[in-house]
């Protein structure tokens, strides 16, 4: 069995390597060991009933519980400055746990009209086949946001960092507004992680990942996490009797009564992640967990490549814009400034004067990838609006701020000088060839 830690006051590379793990038993395993078991012996029968009945703590059947997965689970409430956290099998998983969670009825969510392409494609399809309605508000306008809000809204969502323009959703303010009306705030905090941003401390209540990304770092698994802060109020039971009426499930309590902070994230394990199961497998928590030990260092690494490539990018003549806030010209430059310190994470945006040259780009890269995915170790490119972003309608793309010209790039651990000759070739053959594609016959508005 994994011991957890208690760690002092600690700053995030520490936490990163140390949190949710202190190594015990005969052995002393230094680093996470790997529980690879479906199952977990009881030591009578009297014990299992107390587990299953949820009297007793401790592990029943890994699809809601694991001891490797469970010190994934605490390291990222630990980065997050969360109380609990429960891991999924992908991050899309975590969006749909958390916002499932809160909105049976089914009810209303308002959501960012800059977010992940998979993200609207679950809301504005799957979720609408299930009667959960959602109304899409501009991040930057809390008012607008408060004038969405009816009588069934029961969770405002939204990216930190946008995926792919690096625009930052003024969190505090949207906090303001949902917290008057007793509405949870979920912030999706894949692109910023952890390392840049810690979104509870703005004002969210629930942060979610896609550890696919920056955290795993390594691009070889996909996994998620839904982190709670604990500290949403969920008393009102006509608001949330889901959480504080008492179930039959639940022996005729409540689960507000009995896990009181721990309430909200009981909720998305014990029914939604027993119930759908989309559990991460143990062995992708553990390949999860040896990425985190690395994701300040690694963060900080690209986010300084990222610059060189933004400044080269900005140069080139070919360049429309970059978008990104480090420039001075994002509107929300002296955002970052404030809120992200460190860094917004290690994606870009670049968008060509002609979107014609797109392809002959892209295929001209030879270091840089394309692939869609970010936060890898390698450098990668997609572009969002046939790719990523593609199911999204002309409308939507245009309020997402994605045109054809505009390319998605997620820095990764190369040699600058590497990428910016990679860059700068693959620049130079497009515009030789001038290659007339498809790419403007695709989407927009
Ligand atoms: C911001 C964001 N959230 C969620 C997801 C979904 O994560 P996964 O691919 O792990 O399901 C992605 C995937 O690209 C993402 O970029």
């Amino acid at each position: 069995m994994t011991q957890p830690n208690t760690l002092p006051q600690v700053q995030p590379s520490t936490t990163a390597i140390h949190a949710g793990y202190t190594p015990s038993g005969d052995y002393r395993p230094l680093t996470v060991p790997l529980y690879s078991s479906a199952a977990y012996e009881f030591g009578s029968h009297a014990e299992a009933v107390e587990k299953f009945a949820l009297r007793a703590s401790g592990f029943t059947y890994s699809r809601t519980g694991n001891p490797t997965v469970s010190v994934f689970e605490q390291r990222a409430a630990a980065l997050e400055g969360g109380a609990n956290a429960v891991a999924t099998a992908t991050g899309q998983a975590a969006v749909a746990l958390s916002l499932l969670a809160l909105t049976q009825g089914p009810k209303h969510i308002i959501a960012s009209s800059q977010l992940y392409g998979g993200t609207v494609d679950l809301l504005t399809d799957s979720f609408n086949d299930f009667g959960i309605r959602i109304t899409f508000v501009d991040p930057d306008q809390p008012a607008a946001w408060e004038a969405a809000i009816e009588e069934d809204t029961r969770a405002f969502f939204l990216e930190s960092v946008t995926n792919p323009l690096s625009t930052l959703p003024d969190l505090p303010a949207l906090a303001e507004v949902a917290h008057r009306h007793n509405i949870p705030v979920v912030v999706d905090n894949t692109l910023a992680t952890p390392a840049n941003f810690k979104p509870l401390a703005y004002g969210a209540d629930i942060v979610v990942h896609s550890a696919t990304k920056a955290l795993a770092g390594h691009g070889q698994v996909l996994g998620g996490v839904v982190v709670d802060s604990g500290t949403f109020d969920f008393s009102d039971e006509a608001r949330w009797p889901q959480i504080a009426r008492a179930r039959e499930r639940y022996a005729g309590t409540s689960l507000l009564a009995r896990y009181a902070g721990g309430a909200y994230s009981m909720l998305v394990r014990s029914k939604f992640l027993h119930d759908l199961g989309p559990t991460l497998p143990a062995a992708n928590a553990h390949s999860i967990i040896t990425g985190i030990e690395t994701l300040p260092v690694r963060t900080a690494a690209a986010q300084s490549t990222l610059l060189l490539l933004a400044n080269f990018l900005e140069a080139h003549p070919l360049v429309k814009a970059v978008h990104h806030p480090s420039r001075t010209t994002h509107r929300h430059h002296e955002r970052a400034a404030k809120f992200f310190p460190r860094g917004t994470g290690s994606v870009l945006a670049v968008e060509l004067h002609d979107a014609d040259l797109v392809p002959a780009f892209i295929d001209n890269l030879k270091i840089i990838a394309l692939a869609a995915n970010i936060g890898d170790t390698r450098t990668m490119i997609a572009h969002p609006a046939t790719m990523t972003h593609c199911r999204l309608t002309p409308s939507q793309l245009a309020e997402a701020g994605l045109n054809a010209g505009v390319l998605r790039i997620s820095v990764g651990l190369e040699d600058p000088a590497d990428l910016i000759r990679d860059l700068d070739r693959a620049l130079a053959a497009a515009e030789v060839s001038g290659d007339k594609s498809t790419v403007k016959d695709v989407v927009f508005a």
